[in-house]
């Protein structure tokens, strides 16, 4: 049972369709028992500091350009593939399989929301950049103890596409999305645009939720302390009646007021507001109901006026710093908890702010090579250099793989060949009737025959 190749295969078995029978799900939840404490909590040698680099004599002809044609030295990199870092949704999942629990639809509206925004935390104060995923890069994780697994492939190299599936193992939800973050530079600020829907299905209930992203920029990229923020407003759809949760990301605002605010109601059909949930995405979310918060709001806006502040603008060269993050969430009295973070290790300042989550997704546990596909990230050869420290070799290795994309490119072009995607299909998102890439099965039965070879 120890044997982790033994315990996939076991997995295996069941997984022709989409649910597991419950004797395998017994037998998988006694391994993964074994397993879980398996996972490391950091990785092999801490990062190299970027202090003596100076990013400026690199960015500045670059100004409004799309980042994706800037070549930016390994240094800012983190040692993650972006497949990898959206598959840090998957944190708080324990918030869907609440959701999945509770029969009030409200309730389940609110922990969705709590999900939406905790899927987003992993992103604070990570400001390395992960690797662009090659075209037909994969990514795989299995969590038993959390019951679900996830694949996901990038489906698009131009523009950069990823997508991700993930399923309950007891065939409670299915969550899925295509993402392709549109990278703008900005002078003194990189800001990502969010395109791409997510979809929460959750079965049981007969309910699918579908929302994207906020916009996050990394500020101070060239002077100054790089720092993160999230804006813009995210609508959570419930498509089973339209009823909808709007949750405003607050930018921080001239005098960092706002920093890391997220405000937001659920309304039912009517457009009645039914709860609002407010907090920070760095910390906890919390549902209140709209009078007592109402309530609380007026006299805390009576407070303020008393306070007379001064305008400081912004428009100057100069680094704009992160305003000093002020006193954490004030709860109104009434208030649930939703969700709050989980500490990020000691040692995650010295590993690019990895949270304990992060630490483990590049891990190659023996006896998984035979078991992942072979263009699944951690086969790497970069991204593995640089977890272990080895910036040249991670360099060299970056620019052997994106040189072998090229050639790969030019072939197909000249032979007319068209790439087609493996695991995913362009098709149309049935609650949005956008276009989007859906899963088209077969993952975990495991036939890997004519994978490209693209390490
Ligand atoms: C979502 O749709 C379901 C199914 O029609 C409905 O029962 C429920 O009230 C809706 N949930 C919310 C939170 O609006
Ligand atoms: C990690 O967080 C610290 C504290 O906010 C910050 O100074 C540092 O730049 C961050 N490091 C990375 C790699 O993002
Ligand atoms: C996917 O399909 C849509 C139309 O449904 C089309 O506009 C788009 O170009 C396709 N994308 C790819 C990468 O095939």
């Amino acid at each position: 049972f120890c044997c982790p190749l033994h315990f996939y295969c076991s997995v295996d078995k069941a997984s022709g369709k989409s649910t597991l029978g419950k004797k395998d799900l017994t037998l998988s939840f006694a391994l993964s028992f074994l397993h879980f404490f398996h996972f490391r909590t950091s990785l092999p040698v801490p990062m190299f500091s970027r202090n003596t680099i100076s990013v400026w004599s690199i960015l500045k002809k670059c100004i409004g350009l799309e980042l994706s044609k800037i070549t930016m030295p390994i240094v800012f990199n983190e040692p993650l593939s972006f497949l990898q870092r959206i598959t840090e949704y998957m944190e708080h999942i324990y918030l869907i399989n609440r959701a999945c629990s509770l029969p009030d639809s409200i309730e389940r509206m609110k922990a969705v929301a709590a999900f939406a925004v905790s899927a987003v935390a992993s992103q604070w104060d990570r400001t390395g950049k992960p690797f662009n995923p090659l075209l037909g890069e994969t990514y795989e994780l299995t969590r038993e103890e959390h019951g679900f697994r996830l694949v996901s492939e990038q489906v698009s190299h131009h523009p950069p596409i990823s997508a991700f599936h993930a399923e309950s193992l007891v065939g409670d939800f299915v969550f899925h999305g295509s993402i392709y973050p549109k990278l703008k530079f900005w002078g003194k600020s990189v800001e990502a645009e969010p395109k791409g829907t997510i979809t929460l299905e959750l079965l049981k209930h007969n309910e699918a939720y579908t929302w994207s992203n906020p916009y996050c920029c990394v500020h101070n990229i060239i002077l100054g302390k790089l720092w993160i923020e999230q804006y813009g407003t995210v609508e959570i759809v419930n498509h089973s009646t339209g009823d909808k949760c709007v949750l405003n990301f607050k930018p921080c605002g001239m005098f960092g007021k706002e920093l890391h605010k997220v405000e937001g109601y659920i309304q039912d059909k009517s457009k009645k507001k039914c709860c609002i949930i407010y907090g920070k995405w760095t910390e906890c979310m919390w549902s209140v109901d709209p009078q007592s918060y109402e309530a609380h709001k007026k006299s805390e806006k009576k407070g303020e006026n008393r306070k007379q502040k001064q305008l400081r603008l912004r428009q100057n060269d100069d680094a704009d710093d992160m305003p000093e993050v002020q006193e954490t969430v004030c709860v109104v009295p009434g208030s649930t908890l939703l969700w709050r973070i989980d500490s990020r290790p000691a040692h995650s300042a010295t590993m690019y702010n990895f949270t304990n989550f992060a630490m483990s997704l590049n891990e190659l546990e023996p006896g998984m090579e035979a078991i992942l596909a072979p263009t699944d990230c951690r086969f790497r050869p970069d991204i593995r250099a640089m977890e272990n420290g080895r910036m040249d070799d991670a360099s060299r290795e970056k620019e052997r793989l994106e040189e072998k994309q090229r050639a790969a490119r030019k072939d197909r072009s000249k032979s007319d060949k068209e790439w087609s995607t493996r695991w995913f299909g362009n098709g149309t998102n049935p609650y949005t009737g956008l276009q989007d890439w859906l899963y088209t099965g077969g993952y975990f039965d495991r036939h890997y025959q004519d994978l490209p070879d693209i390490y």
